[in-house]
């Protein structure tokens, strides 16, 4: 039997070297080398003779089982619960609630259930299992980071469902890399998620972002993994949302909602609360925007004020959203809508501290502005989306559908969005009104 051997492959130009250089030998480039397996100790059997491919047409497909995590937002997140042998990723901050949420999860399957912590110690995970008043008794422990002797423990343990508390604590004997590099982990996390294709295991792997967003270096583990979830939040709130990015077994963007308690976290069943305006009734300036955080949709409240100016000069002033698009949304509204601003201060806001730079946003502060001159609330459950041209035109916006979706799903019951963003299907329980132009649009409002 060959021995493992391992070599430095440069990740720009495919060069190896024996040992590590701070920069490729062969093209220079700064920290690109990362340690690679280059041969496996087993041979794999009957890999010479020929594969047999067989037609798509008839290949058996079957409704999977779902094993439900007990966490229903979880579930939601995941499209209705695990799959034998689904190899999960759940990043997110340090701190935020990962283990606390897995642990929780697998406390309510009740039995055949692993957790593996390599973070925190075995006192420390019963103790907080102990403080949220969990059901412990068919969770098996597991306190350990060699990767060998965890896949040992797993075919040993037969679980349906196991935890890894993190990945980037984990590391094999067959490379020199220190736990948490980019080798260390690619390899660990593959041969883990060959243990749960094996085994029909579910895993969940839990992994820390790091500063600039990915999960352990330049997405390492995304494309290893059947389904990539992220931990998100915000540090001023107790609100934690799971959302799926990735999933191989049911639709991304799926999001679950999370309060962090004394008692750990709570499924939120019902959060177009949260995103919705703290206003017992509609007031006058708000409007809702569906926008994007990246590739993930987000509802938004734009605020915008507008008050008879004192001075010559008239005040625009915006707040995570550009100061320079105001004054053009301005100058289209008056053109095209007939609507004069040239006496009246300015201010808009995006609620929530988060800056807005897409233009999609045009047609919210539009409308959020006409609602405080005119002092007419916008109807509750309204969203908004669409760019506005300087010839008054209402331009699309890139993934309308998804936008469409996230507010169908947080409850919303009408949008307003251009006229080449309107779905071709029915959104159920989503009233969509398309328009053409920005004078279009305020009239919609004024019909609200
Ligand atoms: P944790 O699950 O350890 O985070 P992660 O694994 O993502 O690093 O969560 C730790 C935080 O959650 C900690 O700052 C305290 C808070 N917390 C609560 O507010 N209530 C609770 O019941 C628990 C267990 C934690
Ligand atoms: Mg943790």
């Amino acid at each position: 039997m060959a021995k493992t051997k391992t070599a430095y492959v440069c990740s720009e130009c495919g060069a190896t070297a024996l040992q590590w250089f701070g920069s490729c030998p062969a093209c220079g480039t700064a920290g690109s080398l990362t340690e690679t397996i280059t041969e496996r100790g087993l041979t794999r059997a009957g890999s010479k003779a020929g594969a047999a491919p067989v037609s798509l047409a008839d290949v058996v497909t079957r409704e999977l089982p779902r094993t439900g995590t007990g966490a229903e937002e979880l579930d939601r997140a995941l499209g209705g619960g695990l799959v034998a042998g689904q190899v999960v990723l759940l990043g997110g901050d340090p701190g935020i609630g990962k283990s606390t949420l897995l642990l929780q999860a697998v406390c309510s399957l009740g039995s055949d259930a692993l957790y593996m912590t390599g973070e925190e110690s075995a006192e420390q995970v019963a103790g907080r299992a102990k403080r949220l008043d969990l059901d412990a008794a068919g969770v098996q422990l597991l306190a350990e980071t060699q990767l060998e002797r965890i896949v040992g423990a797993l075919e040993a343990a037969k679980a349906r469902v196991a935890v890894i508390d993190s990945i980037q604590t984990v590391w094999s004997e067959a490379l020199q890399s220190a736990p948490g590099s980019v080798a260390q982990v690619r390899e660990c996390a593959a041969q883990l998620t060959r243990f749960a294709k094996r085994s029909g295991t579910a895993l969940l792997l839990i992994g820390h972002v790091t500063k600039e967003g990915a999960i352990a270096g330049p997405r390492v583990l995304e494309h290893i993994v059947d389904t990539v979830l992220y931990f998100e939040g915000d540090s001023h709130s107790s609100f934690r949302l799971v959302r799926a990015v990735k999933n191989r077994f049911g639709a991304v963007n799926e999001l679950g909602v999370f309060a962090m308690t004394e008692k750990g976290l709570k499924g939120v069943s019902n959060p177009s609360r949260l995103f919705l305006s703290t206003h017992e009734k509609p007031v006058a300036g708000s409007c809702v925007l569906a926008t994007l955080e990246g590739t993930r949709p987000l509802l938004v409240e734009i605020q915008a004020l507008v008050d008879a100016a004192h001075s010559p000069n008239p005040r625009r002033l915006s707040v995570g959203l550009e100061q320079n698009r105001l004054a053009m949304l301005l100058a289209v509204l008056h053109r095209h809508a007939g609507i004069p601003m040239w006496e009246q201060d300015v201010f808009v806001n995006a609620v929530g501290g988060v800056r807005i730079g897409e233009p999609a946003a045009d047609l919210a502060v539009c409308l959020a502005i006409v609602s405080s001159l005119t002092d007419r609330p916008i109807a509750a459950k309204v969203a908004v989306f669409g760019e506005i041209g300087l010839a008054g035109e209402v331009r699309p916006a890139p993934r309308g559908q998804d936008r469409l979706k996230e507010a169908a799903k947080l409850g919303f019951e009408k949008v307003i969005v251009p006229r080449a963003n309107q779905p071709r299907g029915k959104i159920p329980g989503l009233e969509v009104v398309a328009v053409e132009r920005v004078d279009q649009a305020v009239q919609v409002l004024r019909s609200l």
